[in-house]
């Protein structure tokens, strides 16, 4: 399938990105590229890219920027969320987290730069001036203040304090679905797409976006370290689904969630339900 090489090529394109720091710090540059080479699903750019290869396939190569830009600002989100501060885990992605290889002050300087380096790149995108400009507004606001920061500020703010569901369905809003809901916009955004499908892309990618922090909320409960890649039974101080609906609860949660989604997708032209089904498969196997 055309897509599933598009991944590759991403993902050839992300492994093979030229950096090249100035100064003398003995392993910065090295650390700054470490989590994005530790693998990952790649879910966000493979959203996007999912858009641009069944509406546009020959604006693809305008597509592997802004994909990159996404996965460096998801990036920078884990590693900060990983850090003693926050959510003080110690695997990511199969790889001891960032602050313990390295150091916290390494680790915060990295997410740090990986934020900023994602706008960078997204300066570098071959885009019109006014879509380049839509991008950086949607990004900046929904992995920001306007979405991932606010989420995730609320999300060990109250921990330790149970929630009301409506609540946690405003943190998972925020510090998740809003940024995968961006992932389908901005591909949007790479082949000029109108504002109701832009609409209409974001709205899924919101729904898309819930289910996605449910099932990781079921993920901390059921799967262990090995399976996940990362460190799991971590989420009793918090707010999720699990705690807050029991498993079971979560996991009818979900099935509501994966209804809505395979509804709203009826909506998207052919091509792109195909990709987005290939896609849901892929990650999440039975469970869609
Ligand atoms: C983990 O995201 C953080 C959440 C928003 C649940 P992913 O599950 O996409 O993590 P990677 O990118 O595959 O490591
Ligand atoms: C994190 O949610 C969401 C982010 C914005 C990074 P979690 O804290 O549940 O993600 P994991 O389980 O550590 O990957
Ligand atoms: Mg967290
Ligand atoms: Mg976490
Ligand atoms: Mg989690």
């Amino acid at each position: 399938m055309d897509y599933e090489k598009v991944l590759k090529d991403f993902e050839e394109f992300l492994q093979n990105y030229p950096l090249d720091f100035e100064g003398f710090h003995p392993y910065f540059q090295k650390a700054f590229w470490e989590m994005l080479l530790n693998g990952g699903k790649r879910f966000r750019p493979a959203l996007l890219l999912a858009v641009v290869e069944s509406y546009a396939p020959v604006l693809l190569k305008n597509a592997f920027l802004p994909a990159l830009a996404l996965e460096c600002l998801h990036t920078y989100s884990l590693i900060h969320d990983d850090l003693p501060c926050m959510d003080n885990a110690d695997l990511r992605r199969g790889h001891p987290t960032l602050h313990k290889t390295y150091d916290i002050t390494t680790a915060t300087l990295v997410g740090d730069g990986l934020n900023t380096f994602s706008f960078y790149l997204l300066t570098q995108a071959r885009l019109s001036p006014e879509n380049k400009l839509k991008m950086i507004e949607v990004l900046s606001t929904n992995g920001g203040v306007g979405g991932m920061i606010i989420g995730q500020a609320m999300d060990c703010y109250f921990e330790n304090q149970k929630l009301p569901l409506e609540k946690l369905y405003l943190i998972h809003l925020n510090k998740t679905a809003k940024l995968i809901a961006t992932s389908l916009y901005m591909g949007g955004l790479v082949v000029n797409l109108d504002q109701k499908s832009l609409h209409n892309l974001y709205n899924f990618g919101i729904t898309l976006g819930i289910f996605f922090q449910v099932r990781d909320d079921i993920i901390d409960c059921v799967h262990t370290q090995e399976e996940a890649g990362k460190t799991t039974q971590n989420d009793s101080y918090k707010n999720s689904y699990v705690n807050l609906l029991g498993l079971d609860g979560a996991r009818d949660e979900l099935k509501r969630l994966k209804e809505t989604l395979l509804q709203e997708m009826e909506k998207f032209p052919e091509k792109l339900q195909q990709n987005l089904q290939w896609l849901l498969k892929k990650y999440f196997k039975d469970e869609i």
